[in-house]
């Protein structure tokens, strides 16, 4: 249809084309003649070739997707975020203010504004990224329920488990904040899965800074380490002892670290590095991960790239 539509309009255009030719042509004003005469050539081509005006359409549909770039700010991305929200105590039905307080976390922890990007130590100090991706609150959602918790089976975001479907999930980032329980503090989907479960779900009690946001986990960086997830980040220690992160400029770990680990920590894989236990991809508390690596940087870029698993939120 829309090719359909696009024919038409070029159909026009060169019928206009023509009349403009016409027109100068009795002036004989040699000009004029030069201006139109490409577009008769693409006239006799088009006659010529009616495959032509299928490639000029598919031409026209990259430039206009080109041309919106509709999210990109500065030419650097930035994410509408739907928070849905599903309580059944008051205290789960968290505020505005609770909400705001986590997209302000998650835009200094991607910008590396956050007060302590200056504690990364020297050592890694060449490689801390700033990310540059930003957050905007786009729409909130609250649902009353009468679950207790919610797990990690994505029954949040299914209507017929009581929960709630995504908004536009291929071009707007999910959250659903609800008791998750089980220790679990929350979770992401990785690029490549379905958009119906799309988002991040994060148990209330560990969501931005104020409100119910709960001690040791009440800086916002659940959030911050799973929206790396969503971007593909995989946990820095690569889900095995000494695993690969697929990113080469973290430390090898040995395995999670947890609490606030003293610095320098060793890691015991080949070539004993000192550990990034900073990094927002460890199982650190909140106050002891401050930094995204560059490797970790391009990694969430290249999934906002044209023909990346999440080109659709450029639009
Ligand atoms: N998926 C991880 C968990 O539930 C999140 C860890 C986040 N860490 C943090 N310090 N907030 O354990
Ligand atoms: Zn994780
Ligand atoms: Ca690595």
């Amino acid at each position: 249809m829309k090719k359909f539509l696009l024919s038409a309009t070029m159909l026009v255009f060169l019928v206009s084309c023509n009349n403009e030719e016409n027109a100068v042509s009795t002036e004989t004003s040699k000009a004029a003649e030069r201006g139109c005469a490409s577009h008769t050539v693409l006239e006799n081509q088009l006659r010529a070739n009616p495959e032509l005006a299928i490639k000029m359409n598919e031409i026209e549909a990259f430039t206009e997707r080109a041309m919106q770039e509709g999210r990109l700010v500065n030419g650097k991305i930035e994410i509408p975020v739907v928070v849905n929200v599903l309580y059944r105590t008051t205290a789960e039905n968290i505020s505005l203010s609770q909400i705001q307080s986590q997209i302000d976390v998650l835009n200094k922890d991607f910008n590396g504004t956050n007060t302590d990007f200056n504690k990364v130590p020297a050592l890694f100090s060449g490689v801390k990224a700033t990310v540059g991706i930003s957050f905007v609150l786009d729409a909130v959602y609250r649902k009353a329920t009468t679950k207790t918790s919610w797990g990690t089976s994505d029954a949040m975001k299914k209507t017929t488990y009581g929960g709630m479907a995504p908004t536009s999930p291929t071009t707007k980032l999910n959250l659903w904040v609800c008791t998750i329980g089980g220790g679990i503090l929350g979770y992401a989907q990785f690029p490549g899965g379905s958009s119906s479960t799309d988002g991040v779900a994060i148990d209330s009690k560990y969501f931005g800074t104020t409100g119910s946001a709960t001690y040791p986990f009440n800086l916002g960086r659940t959030a911050t380490h799973e929206v790396g997830h969503w971007m593909n980040l995989r946990h820095i220690w690569g889900d095995a002892t000494c695993g690969s992160d697929l990113v080469s400029d973290t430390p090898s770990h040995n395995d999670a670290n947890y609490g606030v680990p003293a610095y320098p920590h060793y890691s015991t894989c080949s070539g004993t590095p000192v550990e990034m236990t900073m990094n927002y991809m460890d199982y650190t508390d909140d106050r002891g991960m401050y930094m995204f690596s560059n490797g970790q940087k391009t990694r969430m870029n290249a999934v906002f790239l044209s023909g990346g698993s999440r080109a659709s939120f450029r639009l």
